[in-house]
């Protein structure tokens, strides 16, 4: 098999939360390019529909939905509408998430639920909608969970965040063993610093710049720095790998500071 083959996406169908900006936008390409159609969820309808447009300007196919993963109802009619555009959703991308600033004694009850809410209960409820999908139409699965550096380590004013991405990286594990002899293969991606909408201000700002120091590669992430290990995850290039967590970093997590 030539490796554009093991790559290929061609019969699958993704779903890909959190596809109106950022990370989203490039994993619904990325997956686009290589032949699977892709259901785009997030909020703000109008970008989703600048992101099909350019998907299927590009030869791709999309449909968008808008829907708040924190929303139980709102997911299943997500999932109802791209099985009844493309088939079956074998392929989850679980990537919506949001940030948080500001020190753990001055964090809101509400702010711990809206960071957790959507960086772990959602992940988790879509990624077991998606699972029990996958068994019903026995056509197996990929997985996909977006974590964080922030996921091991932390650091100062992220405590929300942190948690959050921890127990994606276990329920990543958890769900792995449960479905591994099922045919459906649960992993997650633990990016470093990407330049995104979710952290540009600061990355830009001169404390943000300094960060560079501590990534052994000397910049911070590009969106498609993610492009291999998203398509390694999601396609059979990675049939053997379940319960497994890819650090994409630049070498941040491990490199000893001082
Ligand atoms: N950028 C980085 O350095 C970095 C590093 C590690 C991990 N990550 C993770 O990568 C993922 C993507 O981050 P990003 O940098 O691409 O951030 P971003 O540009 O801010 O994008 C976040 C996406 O999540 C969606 N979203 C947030 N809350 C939602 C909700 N309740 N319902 C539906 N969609 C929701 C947003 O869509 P709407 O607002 O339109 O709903 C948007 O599409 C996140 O899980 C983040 O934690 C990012």
């Amino acid at each position: 098999m030539t490796a554009a083959e093991l790559f290929n996406l061609k019969g699958r169908v993704a779903l890909v939360t959190g596809a109106s900006s950022g990370l989203g936008v490039r994993f619904a390409e990325v997956l686009a390019r290589e032949g699977a159609p892709v259901a785009l969820v997030a909020r703000r309808t109008d970008r989703l529909a600048a992101v099909k447009a350019r998907i299927e300007h590009a030869g791709g196919r999309a449909i968008a939905i808008a829907a708040d993963v924190l929303d139980r109802k709102a997911m299943t009619r997500a999932f109802d509408e791209a099985e009844k555009a493309f088939g079956s959703v074998t392929i989850l991308v679980n990537n919506a998430g949001v940030a948080h600033s500001g020190r753990a004694v001055e964090l809101s009850e509400a702010e711990w639920r809206r960071v957790v809410g959507t960086d772990l209960d959602a992940v988790f409820f879509w990624a077991q909608e998606a699972a029990r999908r996958m068994l019903a139409a026995g056509k197996g699965g990929a997985i996909v969970n977006v974590a964080s550096v922030l996921g091991f380590g932390v650091s100062k004013g992220t405590v929300a965040y942190a948690v959050a991405k921890a127990g994606v990286i276990q329920l990543t594990k958890a769900l792995g063993l449960e479905l591994a002899f099922k045919g459906v293969r649960v992993n997650a991606i633990a990016p470093g610093w990407i330049v995104t909408d979710l952290n540009r201000d600061y990355l830009t700002s001169e404390e943000g710049a300094a960060i560079t120091r501590e990534i052994p590669v000397g910049r911070f992430g590009e969106e498609r720095d993610l492009d291999g290990a998203l398509l390694l995850l999601a396609s059979d290039a990675g049939r053997f790998i379940t319960g497994a967590t890819i650090v994409v970093d630049g070498g941040q997590m491990v490199a000893l500071r001082g």
